[in-house]
């Protein structure tokens, strides 16, 4: 606790008066972590404490230049500097994130068109900011990339979800070298949408980032329909900052995810080209139904199919497609589903993707009762299973890791 401490008393030279202020940042830290914790209901009370001390256990080693100006700096360096002005390489790749200030207004030429009038609420609010396509970034890492990377491992996030981060950074986001290959782990963020969740969250987001040195943040809300803007964001942020990744593995933040065996497919699969594999679903058809919560108007897609698109739980693709796929996105109006979007920017690149039985980011079966859901064996056998949230996730984590014994491996690698 000192730590967080003398952070927020660092100013004061009066002893009594920090004796009163480490009593009363102290009780406001704890408020806070609790207040998460509360929120989140089901996490482990350790997990904020564990954060601390993991903090003084292993300095993360990309922070020698922060260390180097002591404690200060995680304050100052809370906005990341984005003075730099973007250098231009042989290919026309920016070096840094070139995008520095957000202005966005609503596009008002649409709020005269009879279809976008009768449009719900939340298609309009989409409709008339889409063509903002970048926004500056509030946390970065261009230093996460050096090097020769084998997997790196993005998952989408958002503030109040830190229990989720621990738990994937403890178990399958573990970064970690395995056979001399290098695996790297990245949390996207955007910004709360709601405003009290912000003012509270931020800073502890930016604490535990300071710690990991693992989130990347957007200065967009998170919200599902910027779902998109994340991919994009992504997209953009790969083609920038790493030229040297084989492999990236994307999901979502409530998903078991065997790297064993993630490896054990790349291996097979190292000749192929254009690799990007999944839960993939051909022929699907836009939801016309207004309350499901994929529903899209005729106004926003009029074809009878979507093109093949791997369900967004988690996919793996190679590195060199991501930055083909980022001049792809560039060339498409954004669409408000995310993992869609991306189907279209593999069409626009002529890629199909792969269908694989051991990505299940629709849930292992479709009976939820299903004592198979929690069948350790099958979890062995797969890639990605959707969803479990953090106290499960630990549990099967721990089952399938420990001398489990199953009758006979799934024949589905
Ligand atoms: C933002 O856009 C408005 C209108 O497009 C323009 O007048 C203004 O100068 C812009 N501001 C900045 C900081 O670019
Ligand atoms: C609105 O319409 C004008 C004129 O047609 C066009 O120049 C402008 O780019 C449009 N604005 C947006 C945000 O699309
Ligand atoms: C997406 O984020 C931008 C920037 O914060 C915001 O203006 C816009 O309303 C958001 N869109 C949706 C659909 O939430
Ligand atoms: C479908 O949408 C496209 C682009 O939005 C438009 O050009 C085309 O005319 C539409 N087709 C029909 C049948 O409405």
């Amino acid at each position: 606790m000192e730590f967080i401490l003398f952070v927020l008393t660092h100013r004061m030279n009066n002893r009594d008066r920090w004796r009163v202020y480490k009593r009363v940042s102290l009780m406001f830290l704890l408020a806070l972590l609790a207040l998460t914790v509360v929120q989140r209901g089901s996490i482990n009370m350790g997990a904020p404490f564990e954060l601390e001390r993991q903090a003084r256990m292993h300095p993360p080693a990309d922070y020698d230049d922060k260390q180097e100006n002591g404690i200060k700096a995680f304050w100052k360096s809370s906005k990341p500097s984005t003075s730099e002005s973007p250098t231009i390489t042989h290919d026309n790749r920016p070096t840094t994130w070139d995008v520095t200030s957000t202005n966005c207004t609503a596009n008002h030429n649409l709020s005269e068109q009879d279809w976008f009038m009768g449009l719900e609420a939340n298609f309009k609010q989409f409709l008339l900011y889409r063509h903002c396509r970048y926004f500056p970034m509030i946390l970065n890492h261009p230093e996460k990339c050096s090097g020769d990377i084998y997997l790196l491992i993005v998952i989408k996030s958002v503030a109040t979800e830190h229990d989720r981060r621990e738990v994937i950074r403890k178990t399958w986001g573990k970064e970690q070298v395995v056979d001399g290959k290098r695996i790297k782990t990245l949390f996207l963020l955007g910004k709360s949408s709601n405003e009290v969740e912000r003012a509270n969250h931020q800073k502890l987001l930016e604490y535990e980032d300071y710690i990991y040195g693992d989130i990347l943040q957007w200065d967009f809300l998170d919200s599902f329909f910027n779902l998109t803007l994340k991919e994009t964001h992504f997209l953009k942020w790969f083609h920038t900052y790493c030229p040297n990744v084989r492999y990236v593995f994307k999901g979502d933040d409530d998903v078991f995810v065997s790297v064993h065996n993630i490896f054990e497919y790349l291996e097979m699969s190292s000749k192929v080209k254009d690799m990007f594999v999944g839960d993939v679903i051909f022929k699907a058809k836009p939801i016309r139904k207004k309350e499901n919560k994929y529903y899209i108007p005729h106004a926003l897609y009029n074809k009878t199919f979507y093109p093949p698109y791997a369900g967004g739980g988690g996919f793996l693709m190679d590195g060199p497609l991501v930055k083909r796929l980022h001049v792809a996105a560039d060339t498409l109006n954004l669409y408000p589903i995310d993992d869609v979007f991306l189907g279209m920017c593999l069409e626009v690149l002529k890629v199909t993707p792969i269908k694989h039985n051991a990505f299940k980011t629709f849930g292992l079966v479709k009976n939820k009762a299903s004592k198979l859901n929690r069948e350790p064996c099958l979890f062995k056998s797969m890639i990605v299973v959707h969803k479990l949230l953090p106290t499960d996730l630990i549990r099967m984590w721990n089952l399938v890791n420990s001398d489990l014994v199953c009758s006979k491996k799934a024949q589905i690698l």
